[in-house]
């Protein structure tokens, strides 16, 4: 139960509201006279549904002790049979059935939250647990390649679902876009890469910052990567498998967009557009580091899929969630579908930022080039890195 900061969530909250999820927008809707199975849980296990009703206040999903983890699962057992009843009954309508692959996701969603906020909890802890002693295995891989630049004359394309298969709302409507021509790094940027931007003091230098970016930095004191502490002259880091060594050569993770942004314009270089990167990864196999290698950590082997027939990209999928430098706002035409369901990413297009690809924390079948994630751009406890992009010549 425990809540680490207001931003995540307690593992038994997770639990609890991605039932929930079914229990209100399925369970509710679809039999006749169906009674919650404690009325007092559609309030404590609703995020942010205000069609729904009242809400219990995010910073405080940490005091609930209870319901306790047995409830919850029973709570969560209950749903699942009368899902389960109603599945096999076959007389869900298309648009029910369309909001039960909506739950599914969604509770990917929180598939991956789940890693993160244990993270961001286990990292509270002086003692440094490890969530699994396996997790974030050292690798004895050689030196990634070095960084080179791979070109792309831009064009018109389109960009947004194709409509094939799964996709938010917010992915919709594909639609043109004018790209000029542009170049991406082959790899995203490694730890030892950034320790050179904070041996050259990028963290002291206002010069490199966005107004609010250098703000965020004084107000907290950031130094280094959340999750970083100085070991002497090295560094150490939190990872899901305890307190290890910053290894030079893995893929960056949890920076802010601020962090990215300094450290593109340091190294002579920016961040992404969300056309561009959707571009550049459009026709390409959805494969990498993912939650399903239960490495729980960037890095390790590069994917079979890179090594043949990338083009030069490499780890563009899995390992870090790339930020964009395009705000996470509607794409022309969108619009919100009607209800409850509408609150589901419509009312965040403001003020956040795009990230692509998926981490090692995202289910591997959640991806597609189209996928738009967002965060604040001060947030860090995602596994979020950084991809390089330049103006072509
Ligand atoms: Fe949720």
């Amino acid at each position: 139960m425990i809540q680490s900061m207001t931003d995540a969530s307690p593992a038994k909250w997770n639990l609890g509201h991605t039932t929930w999820f079914f229990e209100t927008f399925i369970l509710e809707t679809a039999i006749p006279g169906y009674q919650p199975f404690r009325p007092g849980y559609r309030v404590i296990f609703n995020s942010y549904y205000n069609t729904v009703g009242e809400q219990h206040a995010r910073p405080q999903r940490g005091m609930l002790s209870r319901p306790s983890l047995d409830e919850v699962r029973e709570y969560r057992a209950h749903v699942d049979q009368q899902m389960t009843g109603l599945l096999a009954g076959g007389r869900l309508k298309a648009e029910q059935l369309a909001v039960v692959e909506l739950g599914l996701q969604h509770e990917q969603q929180h598939q991956e939250l789940l890693l993160t906020d244990i993270k961001h909890a286990l990292a509270m802890n002086p003692l440094h647990p490890a969530y699994r002693q396996d997790a974030a295995p050292a690798t004895a891989t050689a030196a990634p390649a070095p960084l080179t630049w791979v070109d792309f004359a831009g064009g018109e394309d389109a960009i947004g679902a194709k409509g094939a298969g799964f996709c938010y709302d917010n992915e919709m409507p594909r639609h043109r876009r004018l790209i000029g021509a542009f170049r991406l790094a082959s790899r995203p940027v490694t730890c030892g890469e950034y320790q050179e931007f904070m041996a050259d003091r990028g963290y002291q230098r206002a010069e490199l910052w966005l107004a609010d970016g250098w703000a965020t930095v004084q107000q907290h004191g950031w130094s280094a990567p959340l999750y970083w502490q100085a070991a002497g002259d090295d560094w150490r880091m939190q990872t899901l498998g305890g307190l290890r060594d910053v290894p030079p050569d893995e893929p960056l993770a949890h920076v802010s967009y601020y962090e990215a942004d300094a450290y593109a314009r340091w190294a002579g270089a920016r961040l992404p557009e969300e056309a561009e990167w959707e571009h550049a990864a459009a026709g390409r196999e959805v494969a990498g580091n993912f939650m399903e290698s239960e490495r729980f950590h960037p890095g390790g082997k590069l994917p079979q899929k890179d090594s043949e027939g990338s083009g030069g990209l490499t780890r563009m999928y899995g390992d870090v969630w790339e930020w964009t430098r395009s705000a996470y706002s509607a794409y022309p035409g969108y619009a919100p579908p009607p209800g409850a369901i509408g609150e589901y990413n419509g009312k965040f297009m403001c003020n956040q930022m795009v990230l692509k690809g998926g981490s090692c924390a995202s289910p591997a079948d959640h991806l597609r080039a189209s996928y738009r994630n967002f965060f604040y751009p001060r947030m860090r406890w995602q596994f979020s890195g950084v991809r390089l992009a330049q103006d072509a010549e």
